[in-house]
């Protein structure tokens, strides 16, 4: 069994890596929560090695293949952006490689990585997670009970996503909050069954219209999914990494459970800005719930 020492670094230090040299800039900051508008990959090199308590990523699907699908009944292009257009197997695979890698570099030896994705992508990141030396702990199913249906009519309408949980080494300790995860109230979830073992198969449906209240990303993950995740897999103190930050749904699931510190990363400054405004309302909402407002 690897042995490391528990060491919390004061999220301050954290930061003053990150922008040593001026190389990286922070976008946003609080105690406890960090933005960056930058390449998650210049930005994963900065950090200390064994530094981070847990990753989620949900990198790009690289599928805006000028396609089409189905969004309440209307038939709407399946491009996301020029971020998610794919430059070709082994290419897409390279990119994958080194993201998977600079998150290796930076985890702690008990950390832990959860990475979503379709089958456009996901096969690619578990294939590269044995390649690195990652151990798989598990392959969710977040089956969608509301996804849109299958416009060609010619094969299954796609309604789940799959999650991997691996951690960097075998032979350390992982933490798993076992507890919460079997004994907690999952009313979103009807597969959930009370005080029984949470299974590998999660259904939820995607966000909700009042998680879209600043305007949406086009992949944005629902909060719920994120607060089991953090619950789960973090504890008191833990960094959480999110190279992939998006709407910021890992961060904001961080600051609801409370004590954790959370960095997120996104090349797209329109995704920082919306994140920070999401931000703001959960602190208003905590403070109003406090009575402070
Ligand atoms: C699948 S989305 C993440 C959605 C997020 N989980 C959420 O709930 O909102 C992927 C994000 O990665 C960002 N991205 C793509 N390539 C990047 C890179 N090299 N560095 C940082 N961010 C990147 C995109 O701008 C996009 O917002």
């Amino acid at each position: 069994m690897i042995s490391s020492k528990k060491i919390i670094y004061p999220f301050d230090v954290t930061l003053s890596h990150l922008t040593k040299n001026k190389k990286h800039s922070i976008s946003f900051q609080s105690d406890d929560f960090a933005l960056f508008n930058d390449d998650s990959l210049e930005l994963m090199r900065s950090f200390p090695e064994n530094h981070v308590d847990m990753v989620f990523a949900d990198p790009p699907y690289l599928l805006s293949n000028d396609g089409f699908t189905c969004q309440n009944g209307q038939m709407v292009s399946v491009n996301k952006g020029k971020w998610d257009k794919s430059k070709g197997f082994d290419e897409d695979v390279k990119f994958h490689e080194a993201w998977i890698s600079e998150c290796r570099r930076i985890l702690k030896p008990e950390g832990t990585i959860w990475i979503s994705g379709t089958y456009h992508s996901i096969y690619q990141c578990g294939f590269l997670l044995q390649k690195l030396g990652f151990h798989i702990l598990n392959d969710i199913s977040w089956f969608k009970p509301n996804a849109s249906p299958n416009l060609s009519c010619r094969f299954f309408t796609a309604s789940h996503e799959t999650i991997l949980w691996a951690r960097k080494d075998r032979r350390a300790k992982h933490y798993f909050n076992y507890e919460a995860m079997k004994n907690g109230d999952f009313p979103e979830d009807n597969i959930k069954k009370p005080q029984l073992q949470m299974r590998s198969v999660w259904s939820m449906s995607t966000p909700a219209p009042n998680e879209k209240e600043f305007g949406k990303h086009p992949t944005q993950k629902p909060l719920n999914l994120l607060k089991r995740i953090v619950l789960a897999s973090t504890k008191a103190g833990d960094l959480i990494f999110d190279p992939f930050n998006g709407g910021g749904t890992t961060g904001l699931a961080a600051k609801t459970i409370g004590d954790r510190q959370y960095i997120g990363c996104d090349i797209n400054k329109d995704y920082i800005d919306l994140t920070v405004k999401r931000y703001n309302r959960i602190v208003e909402q905590q403070k109003l719930f406090e009575g402070q407002l």
